[in-house]
């Protein structure tokens, strides 16, 4: 249905409802929440959960409502001193979903440009479409490496630009942006005067040599993050936003509109992760690996998939050569009970994402459930599935 505008100075536009309409959803998380569950479930991105019981905490100190008006003292400080910043430079959030719904909305203005990459998280563009901010993307290509390419981001940005958008980790393909890179997008960034977000949730699972977060590399930076994905506290929902102080405190403000306070609780059991983060980080790193050496030795054996392969990250993006990874991964889940994220949530709908680190049973019976899949077809067959 298409509605007629009248505007000052005589000017009627036609636009449908349909444009109208903020966009209010996330597909991928829909489907995550619905349909991504199976016996053998490699449609993952975290670790495995970190059971209470294990860490050191006493449960007798554990109280229900304090002091955290705007974050808790103690946590803000954990968080600081974890990346080496300035308190002030913290703001705490309901998860890195929070943080990066914030830190954009903090940022952007109807209208307002924001670049971001391509593939990318399904949610960040969701985010941008809810602000209604105009989306430009900037390619990240397998051919390499799903590597950025600062030529590439040069080539889109636009005097209107005020945000450029990266995950490092790259989600889904786990590649890593290196400082030099980062710091190209940072000089690209200031000469528009626009912002970088990093969205870092993943990369304290490069276990070995561990980068700094981007927040150090200089003011253009945002930062966003959480332990949800590699420590294997998600349930804790302990996420934050790096952020220059001015900028920091109008993403405070503009959380009052969406929580009142944090949960005292989850903060105070956030603090007790902190002080023993090794613990956590190390406890899924051995399931990480183990499940990394299957999955290296299941594709090197295997001509139908492919993968740009990384030593690090929680999730790997395998492409099916000469098929429709759709169709194949709903035979997958009917009818061998196994699930992996259908790349076309990621716009690539040739790929699917593996999701390592939570059980290398599972994900041992997972990968020879697909394995299964693909020759249980007859060679007719295969192209009718594929
Ligand atoms: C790149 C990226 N950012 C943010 C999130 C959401 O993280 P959280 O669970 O901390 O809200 C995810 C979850 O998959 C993600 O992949």
């Amino acid at each position: 249905m298409a509605v007629l505008l009248h505007l000052p100075a005589g000017l009627i536009i036609r636009v449908t409802l349909l444009e109208l309409m903020r966009h209010k959803h996330s597909a991928y998380m829909h489907w995550s929440k619905t349909q991504s569950r199976a016996r053998f479930n490699l449609a993952t991105s975290g670790v495995t959960p970190f059971p209470l019981r294990e860490l050191p905490v006493n449960l007798e100190e554990l109280e229900i409502n304090g002091d955290d008006s705007y974050g808790y003292a103690p946590l803000q400080q954990a968080i600081a001193a974890h990346h080496g910043v300035d308190p002030e430079c913290v703001v705490e959030s309901a998860g890195t979903s929070m943080a990066n719904h914030l830190a954009m909305a903090a940022v952007l203005e109807p209208g307002d440009e924001v670049l971001i990459e391509q593939p990318a998280y399904g949610p960040i563009l969701d985010v941008a479409h809810y602000l209604r901010a105009n989306v430009r993307r900037f390619r990240r290509t397998e051919e390499n490496g799903w590597a950025i390419d600062p030529k590439e981001v040069l080539g889109c940005i636009t005097p209107k630009t005020r945000l450029i958008v990266i995950t490092n980790l790259h989600n889904p393909t786990s590649a890593l942006t290196p400082e030099s890179v980062l710091r190209e997008i940072g000089d690209i960034a200031r000469s528009i005067g626009a912002l970088v977000l990093v969205d870092e949730v993943y990369l304290d699972a490069v276990y070995e040599d561990t980068p700094r977060t981007s927040f150090h590399l200089g003011p253009e930076f945002v930062v966003t993050s959480s332990l949800t994905k590699v420590y294997g506290v998600s349930g804790l929902r302990c996420g934050w936003i790096l952020a220059q102080p001015d900028l920091a405190w109008k993403m405070c403000r503009l959380n009052d509109l969406y929580s009142a306070t944090p949960v005292y609780p989850g903060e105070l059991l956030s603090v007790a992760a902190f002080k023993h983060l090794d613990l956590l980080r190390e406890r899924a790193r051995r399931i990480v690996d183990a499940d990394r050496k299957l999955l290296r030795d299941f594709l090197t054996q295997q001509s139908t998939f492919s993968a740009v392969w990384t030593d690090w990250g929680t999730t790997s993006f395998v492409q099916l050569r000469n098929g429709n990874a759709d169709r194949f991964l709903e035979r997958l889940h009917a009818k061998f009970d196994t699930s992996a994220v259908p790349g076309r949530f990621f716009e690539m709908p040739d790929h699917f994402r593996i999701g390592m680190g939570v059980n290398t049973e599972m994900f041992a019976e997972g990968l020879n459930r697909i394995e299964r899949a693909l020759a249980s077809a007859t060679t007719r067959q295969v192209s009718i599935i594929l």
